[in-house]
C-alpha cells in the first residue's frame, strides 16, 4: 500500500487517482482526510503508526510553512522504514539555491501566451522579494518561510531553472508537452498533466 501524505492536496489527490487508476492501493493521509483516508498529522506523533500500517511506499510532501522541515520528516522516515516502507518520492523543488526578484520576464512571456490562449487580458506585475515576503506574512506563513519561499523566487529569477531535462520522458516514456498546448489541453478540458 502506498502512503499519500498531503492526499487530499494539490498533487497528492492526482498521486492517489492515478494510484487508484492503475490498480495500486493507495491510502490518502492529511488532517482532514475523509473516511477512506487516514488522518495524519505531521506535527501529531501519535497519527503516524496508523498512517504507516501496512504501507510499502510513501508520497512525501513536507509539512507546509515549516523552515526546517527535516527535524519532523527524518524521524518519520526513519519510523517508516522500520514499518516496512522501501520506497519514498518527495515533492521538492529544484530551485533552492541561489538568489533575485520574482519569476520576472518568464511570467510576462507566459502572461502573454495565456492571454493570447483565454482572449482576455492576463498581466505580469513584478514583485520584489522584500514584498513577496511581506505578502506571504499577511497571508499567514510564518516570516522565516515567508522569506524562503520569496528567495526561491528571486532564484528563479537568477537562472535556477533555466534548462531543459529529459525527466518527463525518461518518467513517463511519452516527450514533455510545451506550456502552450499544456493550456491549450487544459482549456479544452482535457485531463491534466498527471493523468496524461
Ligand atoms: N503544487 C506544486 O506544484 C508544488 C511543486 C513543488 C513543491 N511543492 C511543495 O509541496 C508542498 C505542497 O504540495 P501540494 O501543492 O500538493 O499541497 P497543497 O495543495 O498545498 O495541500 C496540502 C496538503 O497537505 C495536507 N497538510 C497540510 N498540513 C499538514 C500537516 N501538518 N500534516 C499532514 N498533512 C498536512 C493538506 O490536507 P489537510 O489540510 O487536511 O491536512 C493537503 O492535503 C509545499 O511544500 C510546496 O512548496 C508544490
Amino acid at each position: 500500500m502506498i502512503l499519500v501524505i498531503g492526499g487530499t492536496g494539490t498533487t497528492g489527490r492526482l498521486v492517489a487517482a492515478k494510484l487508484a487508476a492503475a490498480g495500486r492501493q493507495a491510502r490518502v493521509a492529511s488532517r482532514r482526510a475523509s473516511a477512506e483516508g487516514v488522518r495524519f498529522d505531521w506535527y501529531d506523533r501519535g497519527t503516524h503508526d496508523t498512517a504507516l500500517d501496512g504501507a510499502t511506499g510513501l508520497y512525501l510532501i513536507a509539512p507546509l510553512g515549516d523552515a526546517d522541515p527535516a527535524s519532523t520528516m527524518l524521524p518519520f522516515l526513519d519510523l517508516a522504514r522500520r514499518a516496512g516502507v522501501r520506497r519514498a518520492v518527495l515533492l521538492s523543488s529544484s530551485a533552492i539555491d541561489a538568489g533575485t526578484p520574482g519569476l520576472g520576464e518568464v511570467q510576462a512571456q507566459l502572461g502573454e501566451m495565456i492571454t493570447d490562449l483565454l482572449g482576455r487580458p492576463v498581466r505580469h506585475r513584478a514583485v520584489d522579494e522584500d514584498a513577496l515576503t511581506a505578502y506571504h506574512e499577511a497571508h499567514g506563513l510564518a516570516p522565516d518561510y515567508a522569506r524562503f519561499l520569496a528567495g526561491l523566487d528571486t532564484a528563479v529569477a537568477a537562472g535556477s531553472e533555466d534548462r531543459v531535462t529529459t525527466t518527463v520522458a525518461d518518467v513517463t516514456g511519452r516527450p514533455a508537452r510545451t506550456f502552450r498546448d499544456f493550456c491549450r489541453d487544459r482549456l479544452a478540458g482535457a485531463p491534466c498533466a498527471a493523468d496524461a
